[in-house]
């Protein structure tokens, strides 16, 4: 199989899992990663990583989520990954996300949407999220610097408050020039497996 290897620190437990079964058990796979952090460790593991770019065949990605609603629209990019991971996404037959019970929510919209934007349009995209009445803030490292993305591109993090129609939302973000990808996954994610104190709970589309 080629997999997909999510960002996050709920996708790096399934990536160190994949890393001991491909060095234990010889489990035959090459990988994608979506981010440089998960490339590092994929090599770390051993995991045999393809060239960046190729997804002439990706048939599961395993990644993790900030929210995901009942019809499995989600949230992502709470770690500014969700570009590549949009990509590997959309290049997968499959989709599985994972996630730990504080991740579910009936309705999107109380983890601020990140929005990838590429640096020459940053002051554009705040405006224009700000006329669509979002409280924008421009995400920063702890030292204070703006955060840059794999992409060498900045985020803004979005709140809009409950957001009731998501598929209307992405489409007037993603229509934004210099927008480079919302965390908005809709029609994507084939199947979640929620971790509850007690078990697991995996719902299907
Ligand atoms: C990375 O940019 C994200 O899309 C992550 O998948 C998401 O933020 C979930 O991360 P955690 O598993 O660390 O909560």
């Amino acid at each position: 199989m080629v997999l997909g290897l999510g960002t996050g620190s709920t996708a790096t437990y399934a990536v160190r899992e994949i890393g001991r079964r491909v060095s234990e058990e010889s489990l035959l796979i090459s990988a994608t990663a979506t981010s440089a952090a998960t490339g590092a460790l994929a090599v770390a593991l051993g995991i045999p990583l393809r060239p960046m770019g190729d997804f002439s065949k990706l048939d599961l990605v395993i990644d993790g989520a900030d929210e995901i609603d009942p019809s499995l629209r989600a949230i992502k990019g709470g770690g500014g990954a969700h570009f590549r991971e949009k990509i590997a996404v959309a290049a997968s037959r499959r989709t599985i996300i994972v996630v730990d019970s504080s991740k579910p929510v009936e309705t999107l919209g109380k983890f601020a949407l990140p929005i990838e934007v590429h640096p020459f349009a940053l002051g554009l995209v705040q405006r224009q999220l700000q006329r669509m009445v979002a409280t924008v803030t421009l995400r920063l490292k702890p030292d204070g610097a703006p955060f840059l993305t794999d992409q060498q591109a900045y985020v803004l993090d979005a709140k809009f408050g409950t957001i009731s129609d998501p598929v209307d939302l992405a489409m007037r973000i993603q229509a934004l020039p210099g927008v480079l990808a919302h965390g908005l996954f809709i029609d994507l994610i084939h199947e979640v497996v929620i971790g509850l104190e007690d078990g697991v709970r995996v719902e299907k589309r």
